[in-house]
């Protein structure tokens, strides 16, 4: 989902026409996310001016807008305010650019570029970028927590999104798995650990995206169940192409940094290429099929996990 659609490329099981219609579909999300980004930044012209420089350059320089699609989605589908949830869409990607920023530091992945721009410590230094994306993190809970009186969302809801946000991303989810992942060689490189570090550090937000935008909607137990196995299912197929595409594309096609998982534990390093091919297309089956209980509203969920199977960048 660069700002040029790629070329589709025949992948089997989706046709050319279908490929085609799932991009500029994808593509016109990410426009109507990107508008709703701006809208809920804080301003640019805010004092002290450059962390919040810091924090827009780190937002609005691009990215796929996945888990905020996914959030959008999982509220259409179960009948809810969509295209109203704008604030909860951009809080889970402010939160998503703050651990972008964050894996980027030198004390982390060391990360030279990111979404096609040097990264963030390189620009402002390292302190600004900590700060800001401590920022982003505050930013998104207050956003949620302002959620929409004016959609009558109940206290409860609020409440129990701002839970899922936190748990999402606290000590027992992404930042677990962002510890055990950079600490490998003290906790050991095993299938164990591998599950552990992916559910946590992708998994865990793509879970709460979905089910911040279901709760938000009222969904129904079995809906919400529905929606937390697709996201689980589509998060750990996102990291194993993640950690495909980090061995086998160029920086130039992913606009971030390659080779950084050398010593990391990932799909491909214990099981090879192929089986990590395989383990993503049976995850992408297992993710659509906990849609079965929804019907064509839920069609644009399943492009995705299509797209993820097939994406470049
Ligand atoms: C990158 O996520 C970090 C991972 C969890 C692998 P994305 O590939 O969604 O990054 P952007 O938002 O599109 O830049
Ligand atoms: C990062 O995983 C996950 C989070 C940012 C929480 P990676 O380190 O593999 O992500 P990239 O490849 O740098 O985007
Ligand atoms: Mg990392
Ligand atoms: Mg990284
Ligand atoms: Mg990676």
């Amino acid at each position: 989902m660069s700002p040029h659609p790629p070329t589709p490329v025949q992948v089997p099981g989706i046709s050319r026409e279908e490929l085609l219609r799932l991009v500029g579909r994808l593509q016109e999300e990410k426009q109507f996310i990107d508008d709703e980004l701006r809208r809920w930044m804080p301003s640019q012209e805010l004092y002290p001016p450059r962390i919040h420089q810091a924090m827009s350059y780190a937002v609005l320089g691009g990215g796929k807008r996945l888990r905020p699609i996914l959030l959008l989605c999982s509220a259409e589908v179960v009948g809810g305010p969509a295209r109203k949830l704008t604030r909860a869409a951009a809080a889970i990607e402010f939160v998503h650019t703050a651990s972008l920023i964050l894996d980027d530091l030198p004390c982390m992945d060391d990360g030279l570029l990111r979404r096609g721009r040097q990264t963030v410590h390189r620009v402002h230094g390292e302190a600004t970028a900590i700060l800001s994306a401590m920022s982003l993190i505050a930013h998104s809970f207050e956003l949620l927590a302002r959620n929409t009186a004016e959609l009558r969302i109940r206290k409860h809801q609020i409440t129990e999104a701002v839970e899922e946000l936190g748990r999402a991303i606290g000590s027992s989810g992404m930042s677990a798995g962002q510890h055990v992942d950079l600490e490998i060689e003290s906790y050991g490189s095993n299938f164990e650990n591998l599950e552990f570090i992916h559910s946590r550090k992708t998994g865990a937000l793509f879970i709460a995206a979905a089910k911040i935008g279901a709760v938000l909607s009222r969904a129904s137990k079995l809906q919400l169940e529905a929606l937390a196995s697709y996201a689980k299912n589509l998060g750990l197929a996102f990291q194993i192409t993640d950690d495909i595409l980090d061995s086998t594309s160029s920086a130039k096609e992913l606009g971030k940094d390659v080779r950084k998982d050398d010593g990391k534990v990932t799909f491909v390093s214990l099981f090879g290429m192929e089986a990590s091919q395989r383990a993503t297309s049976q995850l992408i089956a297992t993710a659509k099929g906990s849609l079965s209980i929804f019907g064509a509203e839920a069609d644009l969920l399943r492009s995705l996990a299509d797209y993820v199977g097939i994406r470049k960048e």
